[in-house]
């Protein structure tokens, strides 16, 4: 059976349409990259405009997710991925969604039901517990076991503003043991399948929660896990979705899978994923910039790989892989077949680039290899050798070295090569820029959330910023404007930080942790699964949020911080500008 077929079928059954997928390139969303889900594209429509298909819609969106490119070598990510998904526009509710979907788990798929789990919204002050979806749920044989709720979960939004609302997850139970009676969502053997979002809510630039003119519904299930799930896989690259892709890996290397699996799911989904974005009609090609970064980075990425496992990388091994995933998915997008020519010949130009220095580049690497990599280094192997950042930060997190990151950083933008998008942040971890400045305000603005906090009460939250050169700006959450005593008491409690000269620190943890810890962090359905949180403090934590950094390594260079604004910015919304000034302790 052939999920994604019977899954439309299923949904045209309900009076839903066929819409083909939108471009991986989003068309009319230049704050994205990729489209990185199925309800992305319908974001009008989803405001109340009219969809020329009707109100309810069914389809596979091609999906790019690219926060987690680094982590791709593991059993689940994926940085190309079709999410299924229908929608009603302000047609059908909570009833409709969660029988039908219901229905096709059990009738279709033939899941049992003891199987499923769900959770629903718990509620909080803004939104009640979600009793009409948990009461849908026991009345289609769900036991009251099976459901469970949360709140931080069962809230989904794409972006910071825009339509979100709570949802309900389905769980599949995957493993031989014996069902457990009572659903623990923190336990692994249940494996998230399906989110039903009821997307009756607009989140304004305000952070503001309002009702929609219409009630929708916006749902995803992810091709590659539910084909894994259901056939009792725990690692998604052994599913029958990729196994045609890494046995022609297995036979171009004359290696086998078991021993070499992080390279060739490496190889298997950078392919698919370069693949993909060449065949779009945006035209994307292997640049230094946006996409066509991201671009580059897959290919070489793949190349490193493909010659670690000893595949003589000048042979036409990526056409082989690629000609394959084009004839896989053909008939599915017909922009593979139309492009075919124009995804070889971006595959092959970007190979016989980097082939050229790559070998080259390694050796270069490993005569530096037998302490840190410092950032003229690092930025010799990009510069001369066009080694992508994140390959050496590969490499050297393969031997246990650190790179100096921000260092590298310096000298890029000192380079001018620095992609107006690279600057804008798009790339986040990536190639964004930071002078060391700059990376003072990153610093500064973690002080100033914190000492906010503290003198208006720990509802205050950071609602945006923006760092220049030559000042921060830092947008919160209050009705009304500081009394000049309370601005003093925030200018002296992030002087007094300063003056202590505390530790700025990271740790990489699960989201989950994050939030247990309680780390600073708007819109958290937006990071990955594993998060960077930064502490600031010695015998006492500060500070503690989710952040990509930089940051300055403690906070006594950061010089004296002053407000020099505080000002209405929207409703509920004030605006504070602030600058460091005079010596710092670096200086002396
Ligand atoms: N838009 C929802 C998601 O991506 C369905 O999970």
């Amino acid at each position: 059976m052939n999920i994604k077929d019977e899954y439309i079928r299923f949904f045209e059954s309900k009076g839903h349409k066929h819409i083909p997928s939108a471009p991986v390139v989003p068309e009319n969303d230049p704050s994205v990259l990729f489209n990185t889900a199925g309800m992305q594209p319908l974001i009008p429509y989803l405001m109340g405009e009219e969809h020329p298909y009707g109100k309810r819609l069914v389809d596979y969106q091609k999906c790019i997710r690219t926060t987690d490119l680094d982590e791709i070598g593991d059993k689940t990510h994926h940085t190309f991925f079709e999410m299924l998904g229908n929608w009603s526009l302000g047609d059908y509710f909570k009833k409709e969604s969660i029988t039908w979907s219901f229905e096709f788990l059990v009738d279709v798929l033939k899941i049992p039901v003891n199987r499923l789990a769900v959770t629903v919204f718990a509620g909080d002050e803004n939104v009640p517990f979600d009793k009409e979806a948990a009461d849908l749920w026991e009345s289609l044989g769900i036991s009251k076991g099976h459901i469970a709720s949360t709140t931080s979960d069962n809230f989904w939004a794409a972006g910071e503003t825009g339509p979100c609302g709570t949802d309900t997850e389905i769980f599949y139970f995957r493993s031989e043991e014996e069902v457990p009676e009572v659903f623990d969502v923190d336990d692994e053997r249940w494996v998230e399948i399906w989110n039903n979002v009821f997307m009756q809510f607009n989140r304004t630039k305000e952070g503001k929660i309002e009702k929609l003119a219409k009630k929708n519904i916006d749902t995803g299930m992810g091709y590659e896990r539910i084909v894994a799930v259901l056939e009792g896989k725990t690692d998604n690259y052994t599913s029958s979705l990729w196994s045609d892709v890494i046995n022609l890996i297995e036979e171009i290397s004359g290696k086998t899978y078991a021993g070499n699996e992080e390279s060739m799911r490496i190889i298997a989904d950078h392919i698919r994923t370069a693949v993909f974005i060449s065949a779009d009609d945006a035209m994307i090609k292997p640049s230094n910039k946006d996409q066509g970064y991201i671009l580059r980075r897959l290919i070489r990425r793949a190349i490193r790989h493909a010659k670690k496992l000893g595949i003589d990388i000048n042979s036409d091994w990526d056409e082989k892989i690629a000609l394959l995933i084009i004839d896989k998915y053909k008939n599915y997008y017909e922009e593979l077949s139309k492009n075919k020519d124009i995804v070889l010949e971006n595959i092959r130009n970007e190979k016989n680039k980097f082939n050229k220095t790559l070998e080259k580049g390694l050796r270069e690497f490993e005569k530096k290899s037998n302490s840190d990599i410092d950032a003229t280094t690092a930025f010799h192997l990009y510069d001369t050798y066009g080694f992508p950042i994140e390959l050496t930060l590969e490499l050297a997190k393969e031997r246990g070295l650190k790179v100096d990151l921000d260092g590298f950083k310096e000298k890029f933008k000192a380079h001018q090569e620095l992609s107006r998008s690279a600057s804008s942040g798009k790339f986040k971890g990536g190639l964004a820029g930071n002078s060391e400045i700059e990376t003072k305000y990153h610093t500064l603005t973690h002080l100033l959330n914190a000492a906010l906090k503290q003198i208006l009460g720990p509802d205050i939250h950071q609602m945006g910023s923006n760092i220049t050169s030559e000042r921060m700006r830092f947008d919160y959450n209050t009705d009304r404007k500081l009394t000049d005593e309370e601005k003093k008491q925030v200018e002296d409690i992030v002087n007094n930080w300063i003056k202590e000269d505390l530790p700025v620190y990271k740790e990489e943890m699960s989201k989950e942790d994050a939030i247990k810890s309680g780390a600073e962090c708007r819109f958290i359905e937006k990071y990955p699964d594993i998060v960077t949180v930064y502490f600031i403090g010695k015998d006492k934590v500060i500070s503690k949020e989710l952040c990509g950094g930089p940051h300055v390594k403690s906070t006594g260079v950061l010089g004296n911080f002053k407000i020099v604004k505080d000002e209405a910015c929207s409703s509920g919304v004030r605006r504070i500008k602030a600058i460091t000034e005079g010596e710092t302790n670096e200086k002396k």
